[in-house]
């Protein structure tokens, strides 16, 4: 058992940049938690926090029942992957695999064996004998997942591993790393700005934006349940959309749609509405919530196209996900609102409001 908690942890530089503020968190054995958010939100230093890399400035770091505040990095039994590799530039792949090892004194045997199987699951086994210089980016940075691997700690940290890789080779590693890290059964946090690896990846996902913790959730709830419009704004692509309406009784005024405002108490004089494109379909006869406009711009995502409407009697624009079976550029479209898939959002807080 090695539990990771995070109780009320605070880092300030000085009095104007605190990167991390009052953050809470647990990441049990084999939970792969994703810090996720743009750049300069803090992830970076939260996860040196976590290593001793950089002491709080408040707040308590747990691993496995201990604090271990007072304890030094190299004592923490955490391995750390950096964005960076880190990779030594004087070692060949298997002696930068197996450094940490041998600092430990295992036994050679031991140390080649744990490399090789290291090396054998990240397809590394032809570039054991190679320098980092030899190697391209992808490479070496499977070099340093593998560093971690070997290395059995109570935690693994990883910040921004993939970042330096092409798109291909990304969603490879990251299947790969998905597989790695299942089998490790190890509390693991994981660092990227990249949405879809913390869909893809994690167990749950805590969004940060200015050092606060805005959400911590399994990703298809942050999907689903948004808790603020950072957060809603933040995850999903395209965009999600963002209305400001006018509320009337127990519903806002969408041109000629009323939409009930069902679960929400204290209603009140104006509400932001959350669409997103995906969640956007052409009209039938049939439905009683619908938006018109017509078409000003159509980008070809391949699978679909993503359009972008002008509303009629508005200066509103949305957008939404539809076939490539037509050509929509210039055309008059219906669209039905699908009231299951509307998020709300309060005006001056941005906070979710209803269910
Ligand atoms: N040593 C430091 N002294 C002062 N400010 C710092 C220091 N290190 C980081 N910061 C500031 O703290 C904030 C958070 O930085 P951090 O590196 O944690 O961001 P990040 O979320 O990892 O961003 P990125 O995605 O760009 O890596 C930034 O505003 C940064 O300028
Ligand atoms: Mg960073």
């Amino acid at each position: 058992m090695a539990k990771l908690e995070l109780h009320n942890l605070y880092k300030k530089y000085d009095s104007q940049v605190i990167p991390v503020k009052n953050v809470s968190l647990e990441v049990e054995d084999g939970e792969f938690l994703t810090l996720l958010g743009p750049s300069g939100c803090g992830k970076s230093t939260l996860l040196r926090l976590i290593a001793g890399l950089e002491p709080a400035t408040e707040g308590k770091v747990i691993i496995g029942d201990k604090n271990v505040n007072r304890v030094p990095p190299g004592d923490r039994n955490i391995a750390m992957v950096f964005q960076s590799y880190a990779l030594y530039p004087h070692m060949n792949a298997a002696e930068n695999i197996g450094t940490a090892l041998k600092l430990r004194k295992m036994p050679k045997e031991e140390i080649n064996r744990r490399v090789r199987e290291a090396a054998q699951k990240l397809e590394l086994n032809h570039l054991l004998d190679r320098k980092p210089g030899q190697m391209s980016g992808g490479q070496r940075q499977r070099v340093a997942l593998a560093r971690a691997l070997v290395r059995d700690p109570e935690v693994f940290l990883l910040d921004e591993p993939l970042s330096n890789l092409d798109a291909l080779l990304r969603e490879q590693v990251r299947a790969q790393m998905k597989q790695l890290f299942k089998e490790q059964n190890k509390p693991v946090v994981y660092v990227t700005h990249d949405q879809t690896e913390a869909m893809t990846l994690s167990s749950k996902v805590a969004v940060l934006y200015d050092g606060i913790v805005q959400q911590h959730a399994p990703p298809n709830r942050i999907y689903t349940h948004p808790a603020n419009q950072f957060v809603a704004g933040f995850v999903g692509s395209p965009q999600m959309n963002f209305i400001t309406l006018k509320c009337e009784g127990n519903t806002a005024i969408l041109g000629k749609s009323a939409l009930p405002l069902v679960d929400i108490t204290n209603v009140p004089s104006r509400i932001v509405l959350g669409i997103r494109p995906e969640d956007l379909h052409l009209a039938t006869p049939e439905d009683e919530y619908v938006l018109q406009g017509k078409v000003f711009l159509v980008e070809e995502l391949g699978k679909e196209n993503l359009i972008s409407i002008k509303v009629d009697d508005s200066d509103l624009t949305i957008r939404a996900l539809l076939p490539t079976d037509r050509n929509w550029e210039g055309d008059k479209i219906r669209l039905a609102l699908p009231l299951q898939q509307l998020h709300w959002f309060d005006v001056e807080t941005g906070a979710r409001v209803g269910k």
